[in-house]
């Protein structure tokens, strides 16, 4: 049958059911389960959509990519529960606070029975290197965490959960934890189809809920997005001011695809070197991925991190040792140490360290200009909010 046809009986149909006052009523979760969940959690009675919106930059070259609702629905309820953790005190979002990007102000983050990290907790509002390119560095994607040792949002998350620091539980724990938790049957019915909880699943919904973090609704994003429809891609983004943005965010935006680009990666998407050193210090207690290679070339080599969200994300580095984005500027400005492994781009003719040497305004440019990679509407979304009744 030809569509048009379709369309119209179809809408004949739908009108006629309509008139004659048909209460077709839309069954999601069984009434005794929403009630019996609604003890603990503040949920929508029908999830909410958690697929993936790319700006058009982006989408007109990747899929962005659908995600099952239900399963981040319930991974939303994982990443805040306590119950995941040795102590029932710690849970995702201590560490990972939705009003700073995900990231949390500590360069230690306390973990359970009073252990701290031995890592600066990374922001999570930048799914922009999740779900569209993470992965594998061997394929020039984006691993997790800071010394690129994770290739998948399950792995990272059960090795957070095994970590002693961070969580301190077997998955087999949050198991046996999880089955004794009312509240968590309806939310697997729906999800899964199956009250039957397994390790898998559980990893599966979280990674669900941290893939569909965005970090889009920026004004830098907008104003991609309109130098990508004049121009058709998104290069020599730096001979054109953008229009939305002010003399000072353009020229902000001037330094930073100047200075900083080369690795940060010239949309701050996807970064442009997924891995060097920065000089930070010239002994390394953590000497990030040449701990794991045992190479000396990767001693004191770190991911490069996401710039999105950055002025919400203090303390900064691995380790948190600069405090303030004041400090970061001073850092690059003149305070690169000249580590044996200092990446080259940061190096001069010479091989001595670069020294940006950054005035007043052009510190204020670069600051104005890293405010609008913010995405201020992450950090009130509701769909990203604690579901747990206080
Ligand atoms: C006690 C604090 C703590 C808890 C709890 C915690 N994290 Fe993290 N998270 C961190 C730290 C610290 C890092 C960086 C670790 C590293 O690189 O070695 C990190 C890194 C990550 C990353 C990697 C981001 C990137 O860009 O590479 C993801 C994703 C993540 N955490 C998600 C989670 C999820 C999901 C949970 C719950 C299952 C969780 N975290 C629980 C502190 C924590
Ligand atoms: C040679 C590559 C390279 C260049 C060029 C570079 N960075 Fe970085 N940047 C890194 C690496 C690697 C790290 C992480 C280092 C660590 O944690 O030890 C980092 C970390 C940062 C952080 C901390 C982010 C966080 O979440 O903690 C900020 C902010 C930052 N850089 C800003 C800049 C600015 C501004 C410029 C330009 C003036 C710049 N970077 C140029 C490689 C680079």
């Amino acid at each position: 049958m030809n569509k048009m046809l379709c369309f119209l009986l179809a809408a004949v149909v739908f009108t006629s059911c309509l008139k004659e006052g048909a209460e077709v009523q839309y069954k999601y979760y069984e009434d005794a389960d929403f009630e019996l969940m609604s003890k603990t959690l503040n949920l929508p009675s029908k999830a909410f959509d958690y697929n993936l919106v790319t700006p058009g930059y982006i989408s007109r070259n990747f899929f962005g990519g659908n995600n099952n609702q239900d399963e981040a629905t319930l991974g939303r309820v994982l990443f805040y529960d306590k119950a995941l953790s040795k102590d029932n005190k710690v849970s995702c979002a201590s560490c990972h606070d939705q009003k700073i990007a995900f990231s949390d102000s500590k360069a230690f983050s306390d973990g359970p029975d009073g252990k701290v990290t031995t890592r600066n907790s990374l922001a999570l509002g930048s799914v922009l290197n999740f779900s569209v390119y993470y992965g594998d560095e061997r394929f020039g994607r984006v691993p997790f965490f800071w010394d690129n040792s994770a290739t998948t949002v399950q792995e990272q998350a059960e090795r957070t959960i095994g970590n002693p620091n961070e969580m301190g539980m077997k998955m087999s724990e949050v198991v046996s934890r999880i089955n004794k938790l009312d509240y968590y049957q309806p939310l697997f019915k729906e999800a899964y189809q199956t009250t039957q909880i397994t390790e898998d699943k559980i990893l599966n919904a979280i990674s669900a809920f941290v893939n569909a973090i965005p970090a889009y609704n920026t004004k830098w994003d907008k104003e991609l997005d309109n130098h990508f429809v004049k121009r058709g891609n998104t290069t020599n983004l730096i001979e054109y001011d953008f229009g939305g943005y002010n003399e000072i965010q353009n020229k902000g935006k001037k330094i930073y695809l100047k200075a900083c680009a080369s690795c940060h990666g010239e949309t701050i998407g996807a970064p442009a070197e997924t891995r060097a050193n920065n000089g930070i210090a010239m002994n390394y207690k953590d000497g990030g991925i040449g701990d794991k290679s045992g190479i000396e070339a990767d001693k004191a080599l770190f991911k490069v991190p996401t710039l999105r969200n950055i002025m919400l994300t203090a303390p900064y580095m691995h380790d948190g040792s600069i405090a303030t984005i004041d400090d970061v500027l001073d850092h690059y400005s003149n305070g690169i140490i000249n580590h044996p492994n200092l990446h080259s781009k940061l190096r001069s003719t010479g091989g001595a360290p670069v020294k940006m040497n950054f005035t007043n305004d052009e510190r204020a440019a670069l600051k104005e200009f890293f405010a609008t990679l913010t995405d201020h509407e992450l950090l009130k979304d509701e769909r990203f909010s604690d579901p747990f009744k206080k």
